[in-house]
C-alpha cells in the first residue's frame, strides 16, 4: 500500500485486497463489463449464471443455489432468514467472541458486539470458542473435540428445556475477532451432528478466511475434514478484492423452503454484471497465479520463523495458523497465559512506524493477526519476522534498563 506521499506501507492484515490491492485483471474486468452493461440485478445477464457455476465448482455438491448480495453483513442477515424458513425455528447458537456483521440482527448473535450494548438476547445462545491454546479445554485435554462439541450439545439441551427451538449454529470457520483460533479437527461434524439432531442448521460464515486464504483447500471449513458439509457458506470481503460483493451458498432444500414462501428474494445491486465479472476476475487470478498454493508455501515459511521467534522471546506464547491466516498469542506469563495486551499494542504500534500495518485481535487484544493479501511474498515474510524480531528484542532491552517484569521476565 501506497500513502498520499507515495510512502510504502506493507499491509499483512488486508484480506480485502485478497489478489493483491489494484490487481490489473479485477479492475480491467469491472471496466469492461462497466463499459458494456451495470443494472439492476432484474434483468437477467449472463455473468451471474457463469460466476454461480464457477462458484459451485469450489464447493462440495450438495452447495448448489447461489444468492448474491453486496455486503458480509447482508449474506449473513439473508443465512439467518434461511435457517429460520428452513427448520421453523428461531434460536440461534454462536462461539463467544464471534462478530457477525453490522446489522440489527448480526449484532444479536455477535457477542463481540452485544456485550457492550443491549447484552444477550433470549433466542442467542454461546458456546465456548474451541481454543485449545487458552479456553476451556486445552492442549492436554485427552478429548478436546468431544469436550467443545458437548459444550454445545449441553447448551441445546438446557434451550430445550426451557421449550426453545434451535434454528443454527452459527459460526466463523476459523474463529478471527475471537483471536485468530484453528479449531480442532473433527470438531464441526461433532456439533453439526447435535444440532441437526435438534432440527437446526449449520452456518459457516467463510467472509474473512474464504477463498484459498487456508491454502491446503479452497474454503477454511474444508480443514475439519472431507466428511463436514455446512448448510449454508457464508462469503464477503475477499471475493470482489474491494468491491462490494457477497454470497450465500446453500442446498436446494433449504432454498426451496426459503422459495415456499412466495415472497421473492430480490437484491437490485447483488450479482449485478460488473459485480459478477469482477467476481469472475478474482477466481481467475487466484487460479492463475497459483495463490493457494503460495498461501501455503509462504504461510508455512512464516509459521516457521514465527515459531523460531516464540523459542527466542518468552512473550510469544503461541504461534497458530494455516496458510496465510496465521495469530500470534502473545503473553505475559506461561503459567496464567495471562494476555500481554498493552506489549502486543506497543509492537503493532512501532510496526506501523516502520511501515508495517499488522494488528490485533482476540478478547484480549493480544493475538497478533496476519491475514494479508494472497500475493504476500517470501521476502515480505522475511522482512516482518525481522522486524517483529528486533523491536521484541528492543523491547526486552528497555523493559530490563527500566527493571520491569513484563516482557523480560516471562
Ligand atoms: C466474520 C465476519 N462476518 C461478517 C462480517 C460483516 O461483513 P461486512 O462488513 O462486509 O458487512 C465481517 C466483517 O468484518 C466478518 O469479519
Amino acid at each position: 500500500m501506497y500513502d498520499e506521499n507515495g510512502r510504502q506501507y506493507l499491509d499483512c492484515i488486508n484480506n480485502v485486497a485478497h489478489v493483491g490491492h489494484c490487481h490489473s485483471d479485477v479492475v480491467k474486468a469491472a471496466h469492461e463489463q462497466n463499459q458494456l452493461l451495470n443494472t439492476n440485478s432484474r434483468y437477467l445477464h449472463d455473468n451471474m449464471v457463469d460466476y454461480a457455476e464457477r462458484l459451485s465448482k469450489t464447493l462440495p455438491e450438495k452447495l448448489c443455489i447461489f444468492y448474491f448480495l453486496n455486503s458480509g453483513s447482508e449474506a449473513n442477515d439473508l443465512a439467518l432468514r434461511l435457517a429460520r424458513q428452513y427448520t421453523k425455528h428461531q434460536d440461534v447458537i454462536v462461539l463467544d467472541h464471534a462478530y457477525h456483521g453490522h446489522l440489527t440482527s448480526l449484532i444479536d448473535i455477535s457477542p463481540y458486539k452485544f456485550r457492550n450494548l443491549e447484552g444477550q438476547k433470549e433466542w442467542v445462545h454461546v458456546a465456548p470458542v474451541p481454543d485449545t491454546y487458552r479456553g476451556l479445554y486445552r492442549e492436554d485435554h485427552e478429548d478436546p473435540v468431544t469436550a467443545y462439541a458437548d459444550e454445545v450439545k449441553n447448551i441445546i439441551e438446557h434451550a430445550q428445556k426451557r421449550g426453545r427451538k434451535i434454528a443454527a449454529f452459527f459460526v466463523e470457520s476459523l474463529p478471527s475477532v475471537g483471536g485468530q483460533i484453528i479449531p480442532p479437527a473433527g470438531y464441526f461434524q461433532k456439533v453439526a451432528e447435535h444440532v441437526h439432531k435438534a432440527g437446526g442448521v449449520f452456518i459457516a460464515d467463510e467472509i474473512q478466511v474464504g477463498f484459498g486464504r487456508v491454502g491446503r483447500h479452497f474454503w477454511a471449513f474444508q480443514l475439519q475434514g472431507e466428511d463436514f458439509i455446512p448448510d449454508i457458506v457464508t462469503m464477503g470481503k475477499p471475493i470482489g478484492n474491494g468491491h462490494p460483493l457477497a454470497c450465500v451458498a446453500t442446498t436446494k432444500e433449504i432454498a426451496e423452503a426459503f422459495a415456499a414462501t412466495g415472497v421473492e428474494y430480490f437484491n437490485t445491486f447483488g450479482g449485478n454484471p460488473v459485480s459478477c465479472a469482477i467476481g469472475l476476475a478474482v477466481l481467475d487470478v487466484i487460479e492463475k497465479e497459483h495463490l493457494q498454493a503460495h498461501a501455503t508455501e509462504v504461510g508455512n515459511f512464516l509459521m516457521k520463523t514465527l515459531k523460531e521467534q516464540q523459542i527466542k522471546h518468552p512473550i510469544i506464547g503461541d504461534v497458530r495458523g494455516c496458510g496465510l491466516f496465521i495469530g500470534v498469542d502473545l503473553i505475559k506469563d506461561q503459567a496464567e497465559r495471562t494476555p500481554a495486551t498493552a506489549e502486543a499494542e506497543e509492537l503493532i504500534t512501532r510496526l506501523k512506524e516502520k511501515y508495517i500495518l499488522l494488528s490485533t485481535d482476540g478478547p484480549g487484544r493480544n493475538v497478533l493477526k496476519f491475514k494479508p493479501p494472497m500475493c504476500f511474498s517470501m521476502e515480505d515474510a522475511k522482512f516482518v519476522v525481522e522486524t517483529i524480531d528486533q523491536i521484541l528484542t528492543d523491547m526486552e532491552k528497555e523493559c530490563l534498563s527500566q527493571k520491569k517484569t513484563t516482557v523480560c521476565s516471562t
